[in-house]
């Protein structure tokens, strides 16, 4: 078995996305992390059956800090982390615990449209503001600074005739629920290289 745990702070439909498309194969989602508990994400995981971890960078009742998540997440076996939507930022330690094992799904074509800040909405007003003619997708590995990594795979969308930020969101949304499962099969089935400093995707 491939063990994922996403890390989920909105309405989930990432987190959905995925676990319909493992659904039938040895890739499975043995948790969810979110700092929000009563966000869509959570309520999607308790009908399915999923454990919770709350993470908290602040002492609060109920919640865990990164530290003993990650003792959490190593007694889980966890072989991935999926950001799908977690808007907090990692801190450093805990990308040290889950070297090159952290992912991050953005609503825009890295390195443009990134960094602090930009996140959902935001992130479509920026590229709708700029006159954009192309957005898109992009999963990347997480490093200890925002939206930095290095670029796994990217999609990209014409939204030439859009009306509104609303209008990308739409479009990148669904790129995204095809692009975040691609991606997580080909690294639990080792079709990830990286060579000259670049990531290649086998077949
Ligand atoms: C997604 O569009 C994801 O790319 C974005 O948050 C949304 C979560 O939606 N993430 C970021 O902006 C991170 N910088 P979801 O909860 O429906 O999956």
């Amino acid at each position: 078995m491939y063990n994922l745990s996403v890390f989920v702070s909105g309405r989930g439909s990432n987190l959905k996305s995925l676990f319909q498309e493992i659904y039938d194969s040895d890739i499975r989602i043995v948790s969810v992390v979110t700092s929000v508990p009563d966000c869509g994400a959570v309520i999607f995981a308790d009908e399915n059956n999923i454990p919770v971890f709350l993470v908290s960078d602040k002492p609060k009742e109920g919640f865990v800090n990164f530290d003993t998540l990650t003792g959490l997440l190593k007694s889980q076996n966890v072989n991935l982390v999926v950001l799908a939507g977690f808007l907090k930022k990692i801190p450093d330690n805990f990308v040290e615990a889950f070297q090159n094992k952290i992912i991050n799904i953005h609503p825009a074509l890295l390195p443009s449209f990134g960094g602090k800040g930009m996140y959902g909405i935001n992130v479509h007003k920026a590229v709708f503001e700029k006159s954009a003619q192309l957005s898109g997708a992009t999963v990347h590995f997480v490093d200890k600074v925002y939206d930095n990594g290095k670029i796994i795979a990217q999609k990209s969308v014409d939204i030439s005739d859009v009306n509104s930020p609303e209008d990308i969101a739409e479009r990148v949304l669904k790129i995204e629920h095809e692009l975040l499962p691609f991606v997580v099969k080909k690294i639990a089935f080792k079709k990830i290289e990286i060579r000259n400093n670049r990531v290649y995707i086998l077949n």
